[in-house]
């Protein structure tokens, strides 16, 4: 067997240098109780006092240059790209105070950047190093269901898991984290999250800075709180949409800064937190150009001020800089139908160069993308998203949802009946948005998705196909991202069958999950 290692050990995961907790952790108390009608008729008073909120814009000290996770070891084998990673619990320096035990991928916290072509096939060799069972879903990726690691392929305490599949999808920044069911929200929490990047030829060709750790950076966001011993703070409280952190992390830093070399830099942003929406934005206010959203690019860049995602959505941003200056990315306050109570604050701030090398315009023309014609769809479905329920029904790992035929298209109308955040994400696909209710979407949601933020009270109509891969034992899932709705049973499964093909899901595989041992 042909082994050839063409990356060097992976150096070592990044971890926050200690730093000095910045001054003021306020959580702005802010009382809005908000009464909203959930499903089943129960009104639920949610009281927004002591919501965690980062501290107002200008407060944080930017003191510790932004960890950049390493990208992934990898060999080839018989033409297969093997990356190998292993979960496990470990601790992490973020703030004075102590320790915070952490979870990681070959690391304490997160885990190194996956980098794979289009055309390749690929293998991760999954080593589950964590004293309870977990899973690994590949969260935007094209691939079998068996592959795809949902709830239905948990991995015990001290397993290994070895899924293959050939990429085959646009060059794109997809990411990876845990999906048991029931466990999602206390393990990314934990730490366990980490990039996917897809390259291909066409991306590849265009004038765009794609250089990792030097001109293209991954931005994983996440919000946290920490309890006085240094540990994550944050149980769930009697909050509709889960924890919401007072401080932000970006690939595990707190207090971050990028030093900035070129002109202009790409950011792949990632809202890997369990909650928080954000909606980024320069503390100047300039513009930048929107490339990609979360399956890849958009026809060409949309010039923009700021850009919202949701739990689980990313966007690659170009933005440009002045030798010199300072400037940060923040978090600005978010559409009120999207978030009430949310605030601005400082995400990471960007320090260039009294030099810089320069970097290429970005070009006018990114891509083609298929027109979102849905006369061809074979099916109409509906989804209402309503308190934690999709269509009245709480996931159970043992029913089908639906059925959907191989390589055809459906129209799927995705309504959100309350007046708080819900996201929506489908695996195996990456979707359009055809219409919200009834107009075009803004440009920058014409391009590729996988999950979409559901504002209160609209209706989402989205081309989703289903290609290549049918299996009628093992499901796809759709779900609410907001990681705690996604626990509380707001998911549904789907599987995928070649036509006349019966349906026959495999119910024995989450027998092995260990999540009633805690
Ligand atoms: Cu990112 Cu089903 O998840
Ligand atoms: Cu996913
Ligand atoms: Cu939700």
């Amino acid at each position: 067997m042909a082994s050839t290692l063409l990356v060097p050990p992976a150096p070592p995961a990044p971890v926050a240098p200690r730093r000095r907790r910045r001054g003021g952790v306020i959580a702005a108390l802010i009382a809005v109780p908000l009464v909203a009608l959930l499903a089943g008729g129960t009104v639920w008073v949610i009281t927004q006092t002591g919501r965690a909120t980062p501290p107002a814009l200008g407060s944080v000290r930017f003191v510790n240059p932004v960890g950049i996770p390493p990208f992934a070891l990898s060999r080839v084998e018989d033409g297969v790209r093997v990356f190998e990673l292993e979960a496990a619990a470990s601790e992490s320096a973020f703030v004075d105070g102590g320790a915070t035990p952490t979870l990681g991928y070959n690391g304490p916290y997160l885990g190194p950047t996956l980098i794979a072509e289009r055309g390749e096939r690929v293998r991760v060799d999954v080593t589950n190093g964590l004293d309870e069972s977990t899973s690994v879903h590949w969260h935007g990726m094209h691939l079998p269901a068996a592959a795809d690691g949902g709830p239905h392929t948990p991995i015990a305490p001290g397993a290994r898991w070895e899924p293959e599949w050939r990429i085959d999808q646009p060059a794109s920044t997809l990411w990876y984290h845990p999906h048991l069911h029931g466990r999602t929200r206390e393990q990314v929490d934990a730490g366990l999250a980490g990039l996917f990047i897809v390259r291909d030829v066409e991306e590849s060709a265009l004038a765009l800075p794609r250089d990792y750790g030097v001109d293209d950076f991954p931005i994983i966001v996440q919000d946290r709180s920490f309890a006085a011993d240094g540990s994550f703070a944050g149980g769930i409280g009697m909050q509709f949409d889960g924890v919401l952190g007072d401080t932000i992390l970006v690939n595990g830093t707190v207090g971050p800064y990028l030093d900035v070399t070129t002109e202009r830099v790409r950011l792949r942003l990632l809202n890997a937190s369990s909650a928080r929406m954000y909606d980024f934005a320069f503390g100047d206010g300039r513009s930048f150009d929107l490339i990609a959203t979360d399956g890849g690019l958009l026809e060409s860049p949309v010039q923009s001020t700021a850009v919202p995602l949701s739990p689980g959505e990313r966007a690659e941003i170009v933005v440009e800089l002045e030798p010199g200056e300072r400037v940060a990315l923040i978090s600005d306050a978010p559409d009120p139908a999207l978030h009430a109570g949310s605030a601005s604050f400082d995400v990471l701030e960007l320090r260039a160069a009294a030099s810089l090398t320069p970097s290429p315009e970005v070009p006018a023309h990114l891509t083609t993308l298929p027109s979102s014609d849905v006369g061809s769809a074979a099916a109409e479905r509906s989804f209402v998203l309503s308190g934690h329920d999709i269509n009245d029904r709480q996931m159970e790992l043992s029913r089908v949802d639906f059925v959907v035929t191989v390589d055809t298209s459906e129209v799927w109308t995705v309504r959100n009946d309350n007046p708080l955040p819900h996201s929506f994400h489908v695996h195996d696909t990456q979707f359009r948005v055809v219409s919200i209710d009834g107009a075009e979407p803004p440009p920058r949601l014409a391009g590729w998705k996988d999950t979409i933020a559901l504002e209160g009270s609209r209706s989402y109509r989205l081309l989703v196909r289903f290609d290549d891969y049918a299996d009628p034992t093992t499901p796809y899932m759709y779900h609410c991202h907001l990681l705690w709705h996604e626990d509380q049973g707001m998911m549904g499964q789907f599987l995928v069958v070649e036509p006349g093909q019966q349906p026959a899901l495999n119910t024995d595989e989450g027998e092995n999950d260990d999540r009633h041992d805690h």
